[in-house]
């Protein structure tokens, strides 16, 4: 860890919360246009890809447990408390995913991600609790005791021939305890297209409904599957019900950039001369063929009057490009420094040997790295099977959800005491 130190990070002074931030990595990233995906794919169509063994350079140097932290991006939303915001927020927690093709790292049996950031005004301990199948679990709580936000997530990879799909099973929970209110939802499918020749392109597709608990209110959202024309590309549609399925609201963005609330009367109309304008369009020019690959833009937003914003997009750094396109906050999730290192757990994603090598730019070594952590985790689980030991979690245990009921995973205290003696030597 002490050659991270002198990877030569720009540190810049955030004048706003005067908190000193990573901008950008230590190396760019390597490029992957050598290499044929196709040659190890092609006898693994329909298999589950977490069985597959993928080359470390489509990764990109994070974990999953990593990744699951950036839905806390956007965490300024969560201390308003409405069924639109926390909508708002379902879909905004998405939008990090936009361009990001590399492949997360599969979190180790037994690895653990904190994040504390006092500017956002929460701290987060996620720990990988299941290895087949893989389930990550996650627990943030605000530091006001405003909020509390987790959930468990078992990411089912599919491989379809030209594209990859990630169906996000699990529960996402919000609860505000100071309103004594709680809020349910699941994540949509992500499907990364082209993987093995053309442009990569990240599609959110399925629908996702969120629940508040207290009241009976519904926000049922639609991410668009982008069609034929690409038309609906990134497009995001939904409507709010109150407890008698009286609709109250209309939603609708991108999950890319915006999500606009507006009152049902006014989207309906708008809608009616929407479908009249396009129509007459039609019938004075006819469509054009279709095409393999959509208008990656897709149709602009247009914005009905008398709608609301809910949230927008935060622009990504300059350099995103050759830094796997992350967001501001994800170039931040490595952060190593004296103060993190002498606190966290030896099991933490920020010590893993094979992301801080491909962080670095040394792929060689990452490779290598990833192939013995692996290795060391199989003998970890032949050793266990051997003997009576079964394995334990360390934060989490497996129980309902406490507002819907389906199995879920829950944190069991203790990680903040920062007592980590007996932590097994995963990497
Ligand atoms: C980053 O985004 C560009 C499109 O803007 C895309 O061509 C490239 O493949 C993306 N890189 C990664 C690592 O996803
Ligand atoms: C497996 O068990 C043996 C004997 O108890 C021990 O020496 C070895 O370190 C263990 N290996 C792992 C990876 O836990
Ligand atoms: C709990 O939530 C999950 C995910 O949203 C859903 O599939 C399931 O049907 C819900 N269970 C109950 C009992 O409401």
């Amino acid at each position: 860890s002490s050659s991270r130190k002198k990877c030569g990070r720009k540190k810049i002074l955030n004048d706003r919360d005067h908190l000193n931030v990573w901008t950008s990595l230590p190396a760019p990233m390597f490029s992957r246009n050598d290499f044929s995906i196709w040659s190890i794919l092609r006898k693994c169509i329909g298999m589950e890809l977490s069985k597959i063994t993928m080359p470390v350079i489509f990764n990109e140097p994070l974990s999953f447990l990593q990744r699951l932290t950036e839905y806390m991006e956007h965490t300024k939303r969560m201390h308003v408390f409405s069924i639109q915001c926390v909508a708002a927020f379902a879909v905004s927690a998405v939008a990090s995913q936009w361009e990001r093709t590399g492949k997360p790292f599969n979190p180790l049996l037994g690895e653990t991600y904190e994040l504390v950031r006092d500017d956002l005004g929460f701290r987060l301990i996620s720990e990988q609790v299941s290895h087949h199948p893989p389930i990550s679990a996650f627990h943030a709580e605000g530091l006001q005791k405003d909020f509390v936000f987790h959930g468990s997530i078992y990411p089912k990879l599919k491989f379809w021939g030209k594209s990859v799909e990630a169906e996000p099973k699990g529960i996402i929970t919000l609860e505000l305890p100071k309103h004594n209110e709680a809020y349910t939802w699941t994540n949509p499918t992500c499907c990364v297209h082209n993987i093995i020749v053309g442009q990569l392109w990240i599609e959110q597709y399925g629908s996702v409904e969120v629940i508040n608990h207290r009241t009976g209110e519904k926000c049922c959202l639609s991410f668009k599957p982008c069609g034929l024309f690409g038309k609906e590309l990134h497009k995001v549609e939904g409507y709010i019900l109150d407890k008698s399925k009286k609709k109250v609201y209309n939603l609708y963005g991108k999950w890319t950039e915006c999500m606009y609330i507006v009152d049902p009367a006014t989207f309906e109309t708008h809608r009616k001369n929407d479908k009249k304008a396009s129509e007459d369009k039609k019938s004075s020019k006819q469509s054009s063929d279709s095409e393999e690959t959509p208008q990656l833009g897709g149709d602009s937003l247009e914005v009905i009057p008398g709608s609301q914003l809910l949230w927008r997009i935060a622009p990504r750094p300059v350099n995103s490009a050759q830094m796997y396109n992350f967001t501001t906050f994800a170039v931040q999730l490595n952060e190593l420094d004296k103060e993190i290192e002498a606190v966290i757990p030896k099991t933490d994603s920020r010590l893993r040997p094979d992301i801080q090598a491909m962080e670095n730019g040394d792929i060689d070594l990452a490779s290598e790295e990833k192939k013995r952590l692996e290795e060391k985790q199989r003998a970890a689980r032949k050793n266990r099977s051997k003997s009576d030991d079964e394995w334990k979690m360390r934060w989490f245990h497996q129980g309902p959800n406490p507002h819907n009921g389906s199995q879920d995973w829950l944190f069991s205290n203790g990680y903040w005491d920062r007592d980590y003696s007996q932590l097994p030597d995963i990497y």
